[in-house]
């Protein structure tokens, strides 16, 4: 197929770009570098440097590229930061989704997976948690995500779109190529890495005294190649309809004590850690039931163990010790 990878120059974007090539599809990356990199975006794509708001840009690009569907990846993404600026997250998530609905619309391109996250459940009681868990979400970044969600629902009904609406938990690891270069970093496993190189001084773990095994918050991880063959199956079962799924590892998750553990026995490093404060709205434990992609596409993680995970994050990093270099 012709697949427009919005996002393509980030973190998942590229990853999911590198699969799509590796099984023969064609690839055009739609991304406005505000948090990815040019050097990110994989030889063999195709580059369009614009925004989602422009919406010329992107029906000329649908309509030049013979789009056939849409892996929709682009969005801002900081918890911390939708809170205090829910503007930002509302003019990109959801105003400038719908650009991108638009333009699709009027382009005749009605088949879209979208990145969704965990945060559109909030803070559920029980674990795991499966798609028929209620959505509450309770930072801008988690809401803005279920609003696009329901957007697609209503373009679905009306205009016939078939989408996928993938809920990520916590994407970690790397390719060869590919990993995680994010600024400001907020992701747990690629900050002990950089303890690990000396570019940072220690961990700070938000809170030891939660009802978890050692205190520490308690999340649940998926190798990012496993979250890119989630998207690629999700887009080959579209023709049976609209659908939403959980994708994280499962089991008994990890602590955050566990994941730095990991990273010292990988690394052989120290890896000091420093106890903070609580950080607001941060759930104790948060594991997915990824049973519904299991069952009905057949999914099977093949990184399912941490270590490996980690592995795969710490090659990248010594091989990119400055990331991508931009
Ligand atoms: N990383 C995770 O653990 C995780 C978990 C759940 C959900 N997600 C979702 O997955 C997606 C990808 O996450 P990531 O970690 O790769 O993020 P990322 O920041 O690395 O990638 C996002 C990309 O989108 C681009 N972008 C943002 N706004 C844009 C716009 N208006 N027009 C064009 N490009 C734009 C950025 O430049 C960046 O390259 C996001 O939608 C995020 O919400 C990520």
């Amino acid at each position: 197929m012709r697949i427009l990878v919005t996002g393509g120059a980030g973190y998942i974007g590229s990853v999911v770009t590198e699969e799509l090539l590796n099984d023969g599809h064609q690839v055009v990356v739609y991304d406005n570098l505000s948090k990815g990199h040019r050097t990110a975006v994989v030889p063999g794509a195709q580059f369009v440097h614009a925004g989602l708001e422009d919406g010329q840009r992107l029906r000329q690009t649908l309509a030049q590229q013979q789009v056939e569907a849409v892996i929709h990846m682009a969005a801002y993404s900081l918890v911390g930061e939708s809170s205090v600026n829910p503007a930002k997250y509302y003019q990109n998530n959801v105003a400038s989704g719908l650009v991108l609905l638009d333009a699709m619309l009027e382009s005749d391109v009605k088949i879209l997976v979208f990145s969704s996250t965990a945060a559109t459940y909030g803070e559920p009681k029980h674990q795991p948690i499966d798609e028929s868990t209620p959505t509450n979400p309770t930072n801008p970044y988690g809401e803005t995500k279920l609003s696009f969600e329901r957007a697609m629902n209503w373009f679905d009904l009306a205009y016939g779109f078939r989408y996928a609406s993938l809920r990520y938990f916590n994407a970690a690891g790397a390719t060869v190529r590919c990993g995680e270069d994010h600024d400001p970093e907020s992701h747990l496993i690629p900050i002990a890495l950089q303890v690990a190189t000396g570019a940072r001084q220690y961990v700070e773990i938000f809170g030891d005294d939660y009802p978890t095994s050692d205190g520490t918050c308690v999340r649940d991880y998926i190798h990012v190649v496993d979250l890119a063959r989630a998207h690629i199956l999700a887009l080959g079962e579209l023709d049976k309809g609209s659908q939403i799924f959980n994708l994280g590892c499962g089991g008994d998750g990890y602590s955050v004590r566990q994941v730095v553990d990991t990273v010292r026995e990988v690394t052989g490093k120290e890896i000091p850690t420093r106890i903070g404060p609580r950080r607001p709205g941060d759930p104790s434990t948060l594991i997915a039931s990824s049973e519904k992609i299991k069952a009905k596409l057949g999914w099977q993680p093949k990184y399912q163990d941490l270590r490996l995970i980690v592995e795969s994050a710490w090659k990248w990093t010594l091989a990119h010790p400055h990331g991508y270099g931009e």
